[in-house]
């Protein structure tokens, strides 16, 4: 299997007015297609920080980033878009959906985007299917739960079949049964289409159920270790 994400020596510093605060500062790990990883870690550890990093939302202070042999971190803004269109979903953790856009609208867009308009509607509508809201489709987002919000969030991260899907807390605003059903559909379509899941969660059992545990804290990983469900991720220093 090929890589699909290398991190080197990636740190990243915020400055705000004379103050420097560096959230994250010598990360490394290389993901191979297939696997499912967790990243886990307290509150404020710099998971979403190094979820956008990876995902181009952003950029390193130092070190670089790849997806395949594209160095996401840095690329030029419409560079990176297209790796993004090409190879990546995001299951953002405060959702991000177009307001102005309906549930439906919302999931077609990267499939838009990618220039696939004629098929967006109706795979649109077999994904917000498949994450339970069939009934909700012409609903605007003020207008749906934020576990709803949620899980039209998780459909557009899927449209566009990205083959690396970043998924920032997926199921922190689900209760019980349908955190169960998202993660079921996560585990699916990796089984089916084979997409990379890197998923940030508190979540234990759920990091459990993944291949491989990467824990952060204070931004600096303090272990990176396979857990004892058998799949194709494997860690390269
Ligand atoms: N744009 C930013 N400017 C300044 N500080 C930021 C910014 N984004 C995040 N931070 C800070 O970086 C730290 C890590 O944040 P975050 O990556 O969201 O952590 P986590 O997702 O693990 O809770 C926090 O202390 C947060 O306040
Ligand atoms: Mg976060």
């Amino acid at each position: 299997m090929q890589d699909i994400l290398r991190v080197r020596d990636v740190s990243k510093t915020f400055i705000s007015g004379s103050r420097e605060l560096t959230v994250l500062s010598e990360v490394n790990f290389t993901i191979k297609e297939g696997g499912i990883v967790a990243i886990v870690g307290p509150s404020g550890s710099g998971k979403t920080t190094l979820l956008g990093l990876c995902a181009g939302l952003d950029r390193p202070t130092t070190g670089e980033i790849f997806i395949f042999d594209q160095k996401i971190s840095h690329l030029d803004e419409d560079e990176k878009a297209a790796v993004r269109n090409q190879y990546v979903g995001f299951i953002f953790q405060n959702f991000q959906l177009i307001p102005t856009l309906t549930a439906l609208e919302n999931v077609m867009v990267p499939l838009e985007l990618q220039g696939n308009s004629k098929i967006a509607r109706s795979r649109s509508r077999e994904l917000l299917d498949r994450v339970g809201l069939g009934d909700r489709m012409t609903h605007y987002p003020s207008q749906l739960s934020g576990g709803e919000q949620q899980r039209v969030s998780i459909a557009r991260a899927f449209s566009n079949t990205p083959r690396l899907l970043f998924a920032d807390e997926p199921t922190g605003n689900l209760d019980g049964d349908t955190g169960d059903n998202i993660e079921n559909l996560l585990f699916e379509l990796n089984q089916e289409q084979g997409t990379t899941l890197v998923i940030v969660t508190h979540d234990l059992e759920l990091a459990q159920q993944t291949n491989r545990i990467i824990r952060l804290k204070s931004g600096k990983i303090i272990s990176d270790q396979l857990t004892l469900v058998h799949g194709s991720s494997s860690i390269h220093h």
